[in-house]
């Protein structure tokens, strides 16, 4: 997730930028940058990579004159974090300066077409093409810089929020999106741009959110604003009347999009997370899935006598329920290891294994460590992390992002969905090559990870029936996370959310496990969570219920809407909408996450920062 922030007006824009994009620090980033045109009509750049410190030193003997100018925080998607890589993005002759958040699907078809008419590129990124191309279609149609962005724009498929600068044209900046945010702020005979208001805030109250498909021209006039000042169309030109809003959160509300934290507004992110996960993947139309990652090594995995998951904490979770999916749909034997054993038990590791390391910060050692031993032996290391060129994304053969943006809260959630979804889609990809799946469960699979996002939404919506009945718990010491099959890691990671934010003691047990010494805790001190949708075992889990009811335990249930026999037994029952088996974890560990968080949140702990945890475990 890319940070976004532009200035034209009367003062200096270096200064505004610079702290505009300190205060969009927040939203994580590898690399920054800067576009200036100063009083002599000249387009500056400066980007470097690292903190937005590294670029104020860059720049601090640098022309970082003029009154128009835009500035970039750079969470990597395509291209390698680095300086050339960084934002802003000259076109070919440097009239133009583009910044841009967002994926551009079809960027390497319209490079193809650029390349063909000579145009060269000096970074890896989608966003170099857009410019290009705008340059192109201003140049070859002869038109002014907003249709060349409309234009350019009806030929984009994917999310974007851009800011472009003409030297030619220093009195105007223009912006558009569509999937990402961006604000404009409206100052005295001054405007702002920012992907969210907390660069803004400071500065003005009024502020215009543009719309999807919007193309914003900002030209202040030197005798105070007029309407006309800021000119809102389409990208097919129709024109639109600003809506200016006053803005009433707090700075601080504004970082974390008026959650109260940052975990609360990443599980309510899910939705959008998962559909930018998804993005030039699941094709439902097409009732297609397609892995850059798996088609490129495909006889790999088709040669596998076995996948071993190595992972730590939420993420050896998520590997866990790929074990599932792996072995129903692709019949590949699998072994998932919590790095810190596999990388000191001495394992057998063959040249055919294909080792599967799943990460959300791509640092944690324990999990860098594995695949560097995998590696040593000769196997192929496949990783999931959503840091783009973190260590092991790095160390790997290949592999397959999560795109959910920095996840900030140190309890992961975004993360493990987008986890769950890319590891299903791999399962399902090897499946269908190995034809150990039949054509109409993948349809059907497919077509339900495309309705999933809105799914979500739905099990969303008992956010505040949840937080009424977590007020139960505020002084329980000990819970019970049960679940079968799919829903046994889901068990183990409602489990894990509440220990490591409410400090609560919890365990989770595969729910037919509970005969075999657990259900000896059962009384009503300790509430049992279930996690019981429809599925193979469903009437098994209905006894467990039985078991714990009997003997005076509380049950927490997790069931599908149309569930008729756990919720006449259950002291609580959440609903999740039906789906396939095999994507009932990315729905019931919903309500598990908003659960924790709630808990949490009523004993007053610091839900973002718990105790004693961080974010990525770098050390042993
Ligand atoms: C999850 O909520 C925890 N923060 C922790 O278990 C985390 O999943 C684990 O440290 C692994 O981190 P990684 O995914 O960045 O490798």
């Amino acid at each position: 997730m890319c940070g976004i922030v532009g200035y034209i007006g009367r003062r200096q824009a270096y200064p505004i930028l610079i702290k505009g994009l300190h205060r969009l620090e927040y939203r994580g980033y590898d690399s920054a940058g800067v576009a200036l045109i100063n009083e002599a009509g000249q387009l500056n750049i400066y980007k470097a990579k690292g903190k937005v410190s590294e670029l104020e030193s860059f720049a601090a003997d640098k022309d970082i004159n003029g009154c128009i100018g835009i500035a970039h925080t750079r969470w990597a998607t395509h291209g390698e974090p680095n300086t050339q890589n960084a934002h802003p993005h000259y076109s070919e002759s440097e009239r133009l300066a583009i910044i841009h958040n967002g994926i551009i699907e079809n960027y390497a078809v319209l490079k193809a077409g650029l390349m063909k008419e000579g145009y060269t590129f000096k970074s890896d990124t989608d966003t170099e093409v857009l410019v290009q191309l705008i340059e192109y279609t201003q140049l070859n149609k002869h038109v002014d810089l907003k249709t060349a962005v409309q234009l350019a724009l009806q030929q984009v498929i994917g999310a974007y929020a851009i800011a472009i600068l003409d030297k030619e044209h220093p009195d105007t900046l223009i912006a558009a999106r569509k999937g990402s945010p961006l604000v404009v702020g409206i100052g005295e005979n001054e405007y702002f741009l920012a992907s969210d208001a907390t660069p803004i805030i400071e500065y003005t109250d009024q502020v215009i959110y543009i719309e999807d498909e919007e193309v914003v021209v900002l030209k202040p006039s030197a005798t105070g604003n007029q309407p006309s000042d800021i000119e809102i169309t389409t990208i097919n030109n129709v024109t639109k009347t600003p809506e200016i809003k006053r803005l009433e959160l707090s700075l601080s509300q504004l970082e974390k999009g008026g959650y109260p934290h940052f975990m609360l507004k990443e599980i309510f992110e899910q939705p959008r997370t998962l559909t930018d996960s998804m993005r030039g993947r699941v094709n439902v139309r097409q009732d297609n899935i397609a892995l850059s990652g798996f088609i490129d090594n495909k006889d790999r995995f088709l040669n596998a006598k076995r996948i071993i998951i190595t992972a730590c904490g939420t993420s050896w979770h998520a590997g866990l329920i790929a074990m599932y999916a792996i072995e129903e749909f692709a019949q590949i034997p699998v072994e998932v290891e919590y790095s810190s054993e596999f990388r000191y038990r001495k394992p057998v590791i063959n040249k055919d294994d294909v080792v599967i390391a799943i990460s959300q910060s791509g640092e944690t050692a324990d999990t860098l460590a594995a695949i560097q031993l995998a590696k040593s032996k000769g196997a192929f290391i496949f990783s999931i992390c959503n840091v783009i060129g973190a260590s092991i994304p790095r160390m790997s053969d290949s592999g397959c992002y999560t795109h959910v943006g920095p996840e900030i809260g140190v309890a992961s959630t975004k993360a493990f969905t987008a986890q769950v979804a890319a590891l299903t889609m791999l399962a399902l990809c090897i499946g269908r090559e190995k034809k150990t799946i039949s054509k109409e469960q993948f349809v059907s699979v497919v077509r339900e990870l495309g309705q999933i996002p809105q799914k979500i939404e739905r099990v969303l919506e008992q956010n505040t029936r949840i937080a009424d009945f977590a007020k139960t718990f505020t002084y329980t010491q000990n819970f019970i996370y049960l679940g079968r099959g799919y829903n046994f890691p889901v068990a183990l990671e409602g489990a894990l959310k509440l220990k490591e934010i409410s400090y609560i003691h919890a365990e989770g047990y595969p729910a037919a496990e509970m005969k075999h010494g657990p259900i000896a805790l059962i009384s009503q001190e300790m509430p049992v969570v279930v996690v019981a949708p429809h599925c193979g075992t469903y009437e098994k889990i209905v006894s467990n219920i039985q078991e714990i009811k009997a003997r005076k335990g509380r049950v927490i249930a997790v069931v599908s809407e149309d569930d008729v026999q756990v919720r006449k037994i259950a002291d609580y029952v959440i609903e999740v909408p039906a789906t396939e088996e095999c994507l009932t974890p990315l729905l019931t560990v919903i309500p598990l996450q908003l659960l924790a968080y709630h808990i949490a949140v009523v004993k007053g702990c610091d839900v973002d920062q718990p105790r004693n945890l961080a974010k990525s475990v770098t050390v042993e």
